[in-house]
């Protein structure tokens, strides 16, 4: 197949990381710990027993790193600042130190002629602000506020692209309710008021972002999934629709119409979250894009004894597995789940803010030969290409990731990079994917 799909003139292609993921130097200067230091550092939490102390050392070694990505003729980066970083006690006196390592970032990247895409949080919440009841506590939503406007304040003259969260799907239920990441709760109530006050902060930051980085853009960053019942059944269908409503409808209903929906407010019962007298305006405050995060298809059935929403997810033989046990990969969900977001959500404009995937990569003589990853990323930056063409208001991509970190609850046994990373000697070797990748950027096409 030689087909050559080509993309509209000024499409955004980039690459994604997170700070924790990726930065080390966990208790330099003057950083304070977040919920992460704290979760990694417990015994049993990580499948591999390791943490994010060290990681990539990209604190340290930013500069190779971004000359890197120069190199390989990247043109936006999307990264994630660490909260307890800037200010260590999660609110109070800035740490100076911390607030320089991204200032120093941003320039190294803008003397490359690389633009910053910043996530203002990404998960690690400082642990003082946890030990003071976290995002389950509303305070935390004006916290949050107070930490925007120091760092738009800092940056915002030379940052023009801002995305308040990352998932907060993940950190409101697996932080809050299935207790596999930090800060490790199993409380379902205390995760929708979780899930309640992130929104909220977002809504409450929109206008300090846009009053400090003028003429900025400002979203927020979901992962969605494309969702299918196992069946035509009335009772796989409601499972389907229920597993929607958890994952995808109550993270994005209330940013675009100002409402959680319905029938989930339904089905969670006593469990739905505290909301006062116009929180949900402030959550609908209109924002200028949605970055989509996506990594798989799910088919449910319904289950009474499944999980708490009488769901089990479904395996058919045909499926494309991946690395990531749970994960198909396919790419026309993607399609599809583009499609769907234009019909449902008034056509809103869209960015790809995440999309790769994880393989056992091994180094031979010197490469990192990754074929896999190449079919992966043609298939679904051309179901990109097919959801542009079909009128969807796509203006980027991002691979996760730029080169391999530490991957959550799964430690270093996940490698999603486009870069090798060596974490005993730190060397960073370009995978063939990442040379791929440059060819896609110099033609700003897809071709196998
Ligand atoms: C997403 C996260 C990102 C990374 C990828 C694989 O859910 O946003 O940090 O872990 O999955």
């Amino acid at each position: 197949m030689n087909d050559i799909y080509t993309f509209p003139k000024d499409f955004i292609w980039g690459t994604a990381t997170a700070s924790y993921q990726i930065e080390g130097a966990w208790n330099e200067d003057g950083r304070g710990p977040s919920v992460w230091d704290t979760f990694a550092h417990t015994e049993g939490k990580i499948d591999d027993n390791t943490t994010g102390d060290k990681t990539c050392d990209h604190y340290h070694r930013f500069k190779e790193d971004v000359a890197l990505m120069k190199k390989m003729g990247l043109k936006n980066y999307r990264l994630s600042l660490s909260w307890s970083r800037i200010l260590p006690e999660g609110k109070g006196g800035v740490n100076q130190k911390g607030l320089d390592f991204y200032n120093d970032l941003i320039d190294e990247l803008l003397a490359a002629g690389i633009t910053p895409f910043i996530t203002l949080f990404h998960w690690d919440l400082p642990q003082a602000l946890q030990d003071a009841g976290g995002w389950a506590n509303r305070e935390t939503a004006y916290l949050y506020r107070d930490y925007a406007e120091i760092v738009t304040k800092a940056l915002g003259d030379r940052v023009k692209n801002w995305m308040t969260h990352n998932e907060p799907w993940v950190h409101t239920m697996c932080g809050h309710f299935f207790g596999n990441h930090a800060p490790g709760l199993t409380d379902l109530k205390k995760a929708l008021q979780t899930a309640h006050h992130m929104l909220l902060a977002h809504g409450l930051a929109i206008p300090v972002i846009r009053k400090n980085s003028k003429g900025c853009r400002v979203g927020l960053v979901n992962n969605l999934e494309w969702i299918e019942p196992a069946s035509s059944s009335e009772r796989d269908k409601a499972a389907a629709a229920r597993h929607d409503g958890a994952f995808n409808r109550w993270y994005l209903d209330p940013l675009f119409f100002g409402s959680y929906p319905q029938d989930m407010m339904e089905w969670y019962g006593e469990d739905v979250p505290q909301i006062e007298a116009g929180d949900m305006k402030i959550i609908s405050t209109p924002m200028d894009f949605l970055g989509v995060n996506f990594y798989t298809r799910r088919i449910m059935a319904h289950d009474s004894q499944g999980n708490f929403l009488n769901c089990r997810q479904v395996r058919y033989p045909f499926m494309r597995k991946s690395d990531y046990e749970e994960w198909e990969n396919n790419a026309e969900g993607l399609y599809r789940l583009l499609i769907r977001l234009k019909e449902d959500y008034n056509s809103p404009e869209l960015m790809i803010t995440e999309n790769g995937t994880p393989l056992q990569d091994k180094i031979e003589n010197g490469e990192v030969h990754d074929p896999d990853r190449i079919d992966y990323l043609y298939r679904h930056m051309g179901a990109a290409w097919q959801a542009i063409a079909d009128g969807v208001d796509l203006k980027g991509y991002f691979v996760w990731s730029f080169l391999d970190n530490f991957e959550w609850c799964l430690g270093f046994t996940k490698r999603f990079g486009l870069v090798y990373t060596d974490y005993e000697s730190g060397k960073r070797i370009v995978k063939d994917s990442g040379r791929w990748y440059e060819k896609v950027l110099k033609t700003n096409s897809i071709s196998l």
